[in-house]
């Protein structure tokens, strides 16, 4: 089974949320694929502080808090794809969302040992924007970032969906996404493209043979 993990960056059940199922919708619809979300509304996340803790205990997971983040690590390291939403808050994506990445600073202690450890996986990205041209482009790069520092393989949409789904809710939550056929297309596409790429890498040689 190849799993795929949609992680949710809004604070509200809303635009990003609808959109996001919609992705994942479009994942589970390829033959062997299973999906999970991770939405962090109402989740308690504290800050990264630097302390280093984690690379200190040689740990993979924050050793210095114990919040809402410990069980959502092994749902993020065992899936095989992510799919990324966040709405655009001031052309960038939420602090909430930005907080879950900056919780990832533990992922140095697998990296180090094996520098492709995340290669296998592949990630793609929406952003959902109260503004028709309200900073999509610059929240799906936030999201990118994210996803080349790990080494995760990053899935565009192809043609005239180049870095991810551009959503416009018209500030009207998941009515207003709804709208947006073509931003909803997108989202679709790149579900698909995300669960198809994670089936053909994990039953590739490269896979079988790395750990
Ligand atoms: C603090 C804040 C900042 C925002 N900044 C932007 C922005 O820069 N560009 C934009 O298009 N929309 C902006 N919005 C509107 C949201 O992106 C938009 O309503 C989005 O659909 C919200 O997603 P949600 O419905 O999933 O919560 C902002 C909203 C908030 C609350």
């Amino acid at each position: 089974m190849v799993k795929i993990l949609g992680v949710c960056g809004s604070p509200r059940n809303a635009a990003t949320e609808y959109v996001l199922k919609q992705a994942l919708e479009s994942a589970a619809s390829l033959e062997g694929v299973e999906t999970d979300l991770i939405t962090l509304r109402g989740k308690k996340i504290n800050f990264c502080i630097h302390c280093d803790k984690c690379v200190r205990d040689n740990s993979s997971y924050c050793t210095l808090h114990h919040d809402d983040m410990d069980e959502l690590y092994d749902r993020f390291y065992q899936a095989d794809g992510y799919i990324i939403a966040s709405p655009v808050y001031e052309m960038g994506v939420t602090g909430q969302l930005a907080t879950f990445f900056n919780r990832f600073r533990g992922t140095y202690t697998i990296l180090k040992e094996n520098p492709s450890y995340f290669s296998k996986k592949v990630g793609g990205a929406i952003a959902v924007g109260g503004t028709r041209n309200g900073g999509q482009e610059c929240t799906i790069n936030c999201i990118m970032g994210f996803y080349h520092t790990q080494g995760i393989t990053v899935v565009n949409g192809g043609l005239g969906c180049y870095g991810g789904a551009a959503v416009w809710s018209q500030d009207k939550k998941a009515l207003g996404a709804q709208e947006d056929l073509f931003g909803i297309k997108n989202a679709r596409l790149i579900g698909e493209k995300v669960a198809t790429m994670a089936k053909i890498i994990k039953t590739s040689e490269f896979a079988q043979q790395t750990p």
